[in-house]
């Protein structure tokens, strides 16, 4: 080793060691005959001292070094007179007798601070040296820990980590592949996985009833603050189990992990039906850091002769709490909101509960006083609320309302970082109608089970077919979901048939897996968490980009090492993508 001891060990225990520490330079300050250094690793930060009286060369060779200097440095741990209680090991300074230049440093772009003066393209250029930062290199840090956690709890119940290919072929997630070519099979295309999900159902057929894996997927998809082209997934199956075995066991991963890592106990994860999700939060991910549940008003605001409402299928509203005072120039800023494009409303209602007790309304033509009350009990009103009202068709007034109460959450500092609600949501429609190829797609994936007690509305009423299909949402973010799986040949031909596919489609995508059902499959079902959100949301950050050591940006480039990117044309004759030469 190079060095006896880390930049972040020392401490008053240690006065008179000679120790000898290797790092980066941090800073440097001169103060005529005494020259400071600063010293950093990963460990943390050490202060070196150099005395021009005690020796002048030395001092002299200090003061030429640049920031991010590597240097080598052998003294004695001496007490500093001038302490600095922020850093573990403040108390003390290393007084220098030897010094090594290990290697020169150019200027960094930008300032390797907890707080930097770099933007975030330029960050990402020089990746490793924004990882030199204690923020980014803690959240690495905590995502290690965090899969040393799910390591062991899975380890525990005998769960298996095996690797499955990275090669392989189209599994449908719902996204689109990236593809690779393959030289020796000229013209044919391998997919990189969107997840396991054939394989670890294919482990399940051949006994290995516990398995998991923390994997890299890929789905080629427009990016968001919480998705990246690759990401990671915790990945698990399990044999002989029912729905309720795969809710505990995962619940208890997530719960113990919460307390292992952050030691945060999170409580017993609640419950919901799909159908009430979008119900009272007009979401299959509500964020349940906060109340503000829906209440529908067809009942009391339709035949009023207001137009608006009278004509939409869907009258809705929340209740802002304490939000009465909100002036003219906020209520408008709302308005704007909801009509923005992407959240696409057309007007916004409201009322105040206010101090003397009576509800004003925005639309007190159409509503007396005694509507209003009513109006008050369906949302519980107290002095001081503020009700938000909107009305439309059923299935867009609920996502706008969605926005809405999200916003009205942030502006009402309901969404703190340190604060985490875990809900399951279950029950999951079996499919999903898509407006534009106009036939039905699997929801969660085709290979999901319907509940045995839908099958028969699959001919008759497939959008109300539900499926053995869970998500985990914490603070508003789908985290993970997974379903009982099909098990059976008849019925995975069934759910094909009813996907559009062809028999003979079915059979050359997914033959393997319908033979291998075929082969003793035993029932089983599993799950896979999104380890990049959940980690995320342990670290308090809103974008995943920084929990992973080198994403991918907006447009899915790694700016750093500049890829995607051509590639020459003998490489694309070899691999029989461009013959034309
Ligand atoms: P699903 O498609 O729901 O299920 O994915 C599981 C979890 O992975 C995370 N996730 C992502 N994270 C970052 N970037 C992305 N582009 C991205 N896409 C998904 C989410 C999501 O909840 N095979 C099934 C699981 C199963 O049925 O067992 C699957 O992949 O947190």
């Amino acid at each position: 080793m190079l060095r006896t001891v880390t930049c972040g060990a020392l401490s008053l225990q240690n006065l008179g060691e000679s120790v000898t520490l290797c790092g980066w330079v941090q800073k440097s300050r001169d103060l005529g005959g005494m020259t400071f250094i600063d010293i950093r690793d990963r460990y943390g930060i050490t202060q070196l001292v150099f005395n021009m009286d005690d020796n002048r060369e030395l001092c002299e060779r200090a003061r030429t070094l640049g920031r991010e200097f590597v240097i080598k440095a052998i003294g004695t741990v001496v007490e500093r007179s001038n302490k600095n209680p922020k850093i573990s090991t403040g108390d003390v300074e290393i007084k220098i007798t030897a010094l090594e230049i290990l290697n020169p440093a150019k200027l960094p772009p930008f300032m390797i601070d907890d707080e930097t003066d770099g933007g975030d393209e330029l960050r990402m250029k020089y990746r490793y040296l924004d990882l030199r930062r204690n923020p980014v290199r803690n959240n690495l840090i905590l995502r290690h820990k965090m899969a040393q956690s799910v390591r062991r709890y899975l380890d525990a119940l005998d769960f298996i980590e095996v690797e499955t290919p990275v090669l392989i072929k189209s599994t449908p997630e719902g996204a689109r592949d990236f593809v690779v070519p393959s030289r020796m099979n000229g013209g044919e295309f391998y997919a990189l996985p969107q997840s396991p999900q054939t394989f670890k159902q294919l482990l399940m057929v051949s006994g290995f009833d516990r398995y998991f894996q923390i994997v890299k997927c890929f789905r080629d998809e427009d990016l968001r603050a919480d998705r990246q082209p690759e990401f990671t997934q915790i990945d698990c199956e399990m044999s002989f189990i029912e729905q309720e075995d795969i809710l505990n066991t995962f619940e208890g991963l997530i719960r113990t992990l919460f307390k292992e890592v952050r030691n945060y106990d999170l409580p017993a994860v609640p419950r919901m039906q799909y159908a009430d999700a979008m119900r009272l939060y007009g979401s299959d991910k509500p964020d349940t850091r906060f109340a503000m549940q829906f209440v529908e008003l067809n009942e009391l605001a339709k035949g009023k002769g207001f137009p608006v409402f009278d004509h939409a299928e869907l009258v809705v509203g929340i209740n802002a709490k304490g939000a009465a005072g909100y002036t003219r120039k906020q209520l408008d800023e709302l308005t704007e909101f909801i009509k923005r494009p992407q959240v696409g409303a057309t007007g916004l209602i409201y009322a105040r509960h206010n101090e003397d007790g009576t509800i004003k309304s925005s639309v007190d033509k159409f509503f007396n006083e005694e509507d209003l009350k009513q109006w008050g009990e369906a949302f519980q009103t107290e002095k001081g609320d503020l009700l938000l009202v909107l009305a439309g068709s059923k299935d867009k007034v609920r996502k706008q309302l969605n926005e809405l109460r999200l916003e009205m959450g942030n502006r009402l500092g309901l969404r703190d970082k340190n604060t985490f609600s875990a809900l399951w949501v279950l029950d999951f429609p079996l499919l999903e109608w898509d407006e534009e190829t106009e036939r039905y797609h699997a929801m969660h994936h085709p290979f999901t089970s319907p509940k045995p007690e839908d099958i028969a509305m699959l001919d008759t009423n497939p959008g109300e077919v539900r499926a053995n299909a869970y998500d985990m949402v914490i603070n508003g973010t789908e985290i993970g979901g997974g379903s009982i799986r099909i098990h059976d040949r008849q019925l995975q031909a069934l759910m094909f048939k009813h996907l559009g596919f062809s028999t003979e489609e079915a059979q050359k995508q997914f033959g393997f897996l319908m033979d291998a059902f075929e082969f003793g499959a035993p029932p089983h079902g599993g799950i896979a968490f999104g380890f990049d959100r959940l980690t995320s949301i342990f670290a308090g950050l809103d974008s995943i980009r920084d929990v992973i050591a080198f994403p991918k940006n907006n447009s899915g480039r790694d700016v750093m090492i500049d890829s995607p990117s051509t590639i020459d044309d003998k490489q694309l004759k070899e691999l029989k993508i461009k013959t034309d030469f």
